[in-house]
């Protein structure tokens, strides 16, 4: 591997982007040609272009993907928080905030807790084994919380890797098929599921939204919670290879978060000519919001930009954590041989986010 990654999508799975990144902090904006992009690297550029309305989510005039437009894996994320903007996105916001709120993280902890210590209890630790946890975990155990019997849950969590691999930019038309398959069940058992406990909570702050925007942002509360949540467990346990930390801490995730991102970037398309921190950006262009190179500005406040910030920042940064608490605490009962794991540690190629894997090089 080079010393310098190949460009900013290659510079999540790069061994150490870090000096890269730096350096584009430094410049504040830059323009990949190559990539037709434009790069927002420091601590005020990605700030201002997170806070403009003339930055959208999605491009103007194409609200979901056109590839999905009229399947119902279109129609779900056209539903979404993650792809909606004004006027529809702040009572959707409000909404899935409040059923957040409403799920003490004690109870998120000791479920995830509960969870991984069964999934280790069932054969070795080896580091496959920990690369399936961590698939499994963050939808599995917010599918326990939903009420999702016990035998489902692991087939939710599988739902959602196939929705997670239909909607990747390389995904083809099989996994395209197979991720509308899985989105029509989900959202099926979905409907199916008795409405106590935290899905009664949900319902509730749903109430003026109606139900299929409830069940689609449900689905899409399990679907960010993928990758993400795979990308935030393995982090804590390629860092406990290394050392024993206070994975119980938050300003020592804060702090790992920050030095050693999981998050790397998000993206923006304007809609209407703006200046933002000294850079003029056109209709039509696009920004990568580099949120792992703008956290170690050293003229930004100092803080992990992991969750994003402003009007579309993580809702689930709580939860998230709450799942890699639980996670860490299961696996340092399971006693695996950190030594070894660390040896073994790669990364997926993934454009934006740093998700590490422990098990590529073993036999099965
Ligand atoms: C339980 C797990 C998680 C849940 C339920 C969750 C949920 C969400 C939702 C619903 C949004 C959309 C918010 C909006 O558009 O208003 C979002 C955005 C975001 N999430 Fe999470 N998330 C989870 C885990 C994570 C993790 C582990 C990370 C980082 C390591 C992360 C990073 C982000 C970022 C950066 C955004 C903003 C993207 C942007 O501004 O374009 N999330 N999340």
């Amino acid at each position: 591997m080079s010393a310098w990654p190949e460009h900013a999508l290659a510079a999540a799975s790069h061994a150490d982007p870090y000096p890269y990144y730096r350096e584009l902090a430094r410049q504040g904006w830059t323009r990949d040609e190559g990539l037709g992009l434009w790069l927002a690297a420091s601590h005020a550029a990605a700030s201002a272009v997170l806070a403009s309305p003339a930055c959208l989510v999605r491009p103007p005039g194409e609200p979901v993907p056109a590839i999905w437009a009229g399947s119902r894996m279109g129609d779900t994320l056209g539903r979404w928080l993650r792809m909606s903007e004004s006027p529809w996105h702040p009572p959707l916001r409000a909404a899935v905030v409040a059923a957040f709120a409403a799920m003490p993280l004690s109870a998120v902890q000791t479920c995830a807790r509960q969870l991984a210590a069964a999934f280790l209890a069932e054969g070795a630790v080896t580091g496959k084994r920990l690369d399936a946890l961590t698939d499994y975990l963050p939808a599995a155990t917010l599918a326990a919380l939903l009420g999702w019997p016990e035998p489902a849950r692991g087939q939710v969590a599988a739902q959602v890797a196939a929705l997670a691999r239909a909607l990747a930019a390389d995904a083809d038309a099989a996994a395209r098929t197979r991720g509308e398959a899985a989105c029509r069940d989900l959202l099926a058992q979905l409907a199916c599921l008795p409405a106590s406990g935290w899905l009664a909570a949900w319902r509730q702050a749903f109430a003026e939204l109606g139900e299929a925007s409830l069940h689609a942002n449900l689905a899409g509360m399990l679907f960010q919670s993928f990758d993400a949540g795979a990308g935030l467990i393995s982090a804590g346990m390629a860092w406990r290879c290394r050392q024993p930390w206070d994975g119980n801490d938050d300003k020592e995730w804060n702090r790992r978060l920050r030095a050693d991102p999981v998050l790397h970037h998000t993206r923006r398309f304007v809609a209407e000519e703006v200046e933002l921190a000294g850079q003029r950006l056109l209709p039509g262009d696009v920004v990568l919001v580099l949120l792992a190179a703008a956290a170690q500005d050293p003229a930004g406040p100092g803080e992990a930009m992991d969750f994003g910030r402003g009007r579309h920042g993580c809702p689930g940064e709580r939860l998230a954590l709450a799942i890699a608490k639980g996670a860490l605490t299961a696996l340092e009962s399971a006693r695996p041989d950190w030594a070894a794991l660390a040896g073994s540690i790669r990364y997926r190629h993934l454009p934006n986010a740093r998700i590490r894997r422990f098990g590529a090089g073993e036999m099965r």
